[in-house]
């Protein structure tokens, strides 16, 4: 791979610059003490936090009840393991109040952050909300040599993405801007990228000539946990398809990139999300779980899909005629995300026993939650006279569970002005575009049982290339 010179690999300008202070905005809410005061507390016991952190809210809090509240979220999404450290993060806390449309807010922040002159400002807040947001930074001169982090989902279709797009382009350039999606900062995602590049034996085979389907499922077997309002305006399409599973496409499906850095990468993903094939209402089907309609804030008669499994094409050389099945659930038999890359079989059935006669052909399998691992399976005969085999998987890696979270990464990169794993603006875009006409359709949910794999009509979808792969929770044999 020929490596390129600096200048050539984007994100340059901003990388050089380290974040001088953190703004949170919506740091009261659900977002900020989930997943943004667990990675802080990571980032400073690394030793990594050391820039003032200016949480912003509409909660008329005072900085003790944030600092609590921190600790608070620190406990409950692990444990207090380092006394030093979490002094130190509270230390680092200001609160500023105030509404977003009113001005004044973004002269209260700009005076808490005094002489930081390269604040990343974090936008945890709803959706509805980015563009005001935005919009207030720039009017106050709080965008100049700033980054913005915009957590997803960016848009709610082709449309508003387009729309939200130009306004945040309007005040940042796009180099400092860090588009979310926490699937690029795992682990066994990017993977994917290093098992494909890092290796030469799987770039013959890694086409339409020798692979018969790609299968990727994102299993969760609890429900909306208390975000039914969310849901309600989501589904899970647009809340997990349209984003995590398409950026998993997209790395299993670019082409090499042509040089080092990761512009190269950014370029090739785009092209995916470009030649995948608009969907048609016959590619997807949608599922509600039995009781969703009860939970909080969802109402009576929603046709809100918990569940959505689609057939994909990528209109490209590569991959022409290759079907692509994603699916994603809540309330499903199991927590895991796995993804498989079923090969063709044998041109010939030279023995009885030969795939896909008592199962599946030779295949890859990605396992990238709740552990990773990377797995090929292929047949081997067993011992005695008869030519007959089993087929076998063979682990290149396997891995307990225990990842550094998503959110610290990310967070460490964009403070750092480095975008690798964040989605550029013409990919968001492009993704949209093949979901756009399938998402206003007047969809019918088919009701599953918790607990099981979906609508039986998931099934119907793919039968004519095999049938979905359940990802089981299995030990490695090694
Ligand atoms: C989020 C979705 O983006 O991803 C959730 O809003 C989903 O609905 C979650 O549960 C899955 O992420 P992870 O990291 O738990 O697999």
């Amino acid at each position: 791979m020929r490596k390129k010179n600096k200048a050539e690999m984007g994100n340059t300008h901003s990388r050089a610059t380290l974040a001088d202070a953190l703004v949170i905005f919506g740091v009261t809410g659900d977002l900020a003490h989930k997943m943004i005061f667990p990675a802080l507390y990571a980032m400073a016991k690394r030793g990594v936090l050391n820039v003032p952190v200016v949480g912003v809210a509409a909660s008329k809090w005072s900085l003790a009840q944030l600092r609590k509240r921190a600790t608070d979220s620190i406990k409950q999404t692990g444990k207090i393991d380092d006394r030093d450290a979490l002094d130190h993060l509270l230390s680092l806390l200001q609160y500023v109040d105030g509404d977003y449309n009113d001005l004044g807010t973004f002269k209260a922040l700009k005076q808490a952050l005094g002489d930081a002159r390269h604040p990343t400002h974090y936008l945890a807040v709803p959706p509805a909300l980015f563009a005001t947001v935005i919009k207030g930074l720039g009017a106050a001169g709080l965008a100049d040599q700033a980054r913005v982090i915009v957590e997803k989902p960016f848009g709610r279709d082709l449309a508003s993405a387009r729309e939200l797009n130009r306004i945040a382009l309007s005040v940042f350039a796009e180099d400092s801007i860090f588009r979310i999606d926490h699937y690029l900062g795992k682990k066994a995602i990017m993977n994917i990228l290093y098992f494909r590049f890092a290796n030469s034996f799987l770039e013959p085979i890694w086409n339409r000539n020798y692979v018969a389907s790609v299968q990727i499922t994102l299993a969760e077997d609890f429900g909306v946990k208390g975000r039914g309002a969310f849901y309600e305006s989501a589904g899970c399409l647009r809340d997990v398809i349209q984003n995590h599973l398409f950026q998993i496409v997209a790395l299993l499906a670019m082409e090499p990139p042509a040089c080092q850095g990761f512009g190269a990468v950014h370029n090739e993903k785009a092209k995916v999300f470009q030649a995948m094939r608009p969907l048609k209402p016959d590619d997807v089907v949608c599922g509600q779980y039995a009781g969703y309609r009860k939970e909080p804030g969802v109402t009576k008669g929603s046709n809100v899909e918990t569940f959505c499994a689609l057939r994909l094409f990528i209109d490209s050389w590569r991959w022409e005629g290759v079907p692509w099945y994603l699916r994603s659930g809540k309330c499903l038999a199991a927590t895991a995300a796995e993804v498989l890359v079923e090969l063709k079989p044998p041109p010939q059935r030279l023995f009885d026993d030969s795939a896909p006669v008592d199962g599946r052909a030779n295949y890859l399998r990605f396992r990238l939650s709740p552990n990773s691992a990377v797995v090929l399976a292929a047949r081997v005969k067993r011992a005695g006279k008869e030519f007959v085999g089993d087929q076998r998987e063979l682990y290149f890696l396997y891995e307990q569970p225990g990842e550094e979270a998503p959110y610290e990464r990310l967070l460490v990169d964009a403070m750092a002005g480095d975008g690798a794993l964040f989605t550029r603006e013409d990919a968001v875009e492009a993704a949209w575009a093949v979901v756009d006409p399938v998402l206003d359709m007047h969809r019918r949910v088919h009701v599953y049982k918790p607990g099981s794999w979906g609508p039986k009509q998931a099934d119907a979808l793919i039968a004519a290339d095999g049938s979905w792969h359940n990802p089981i929770l299995v030990k490695a044999t090694k």
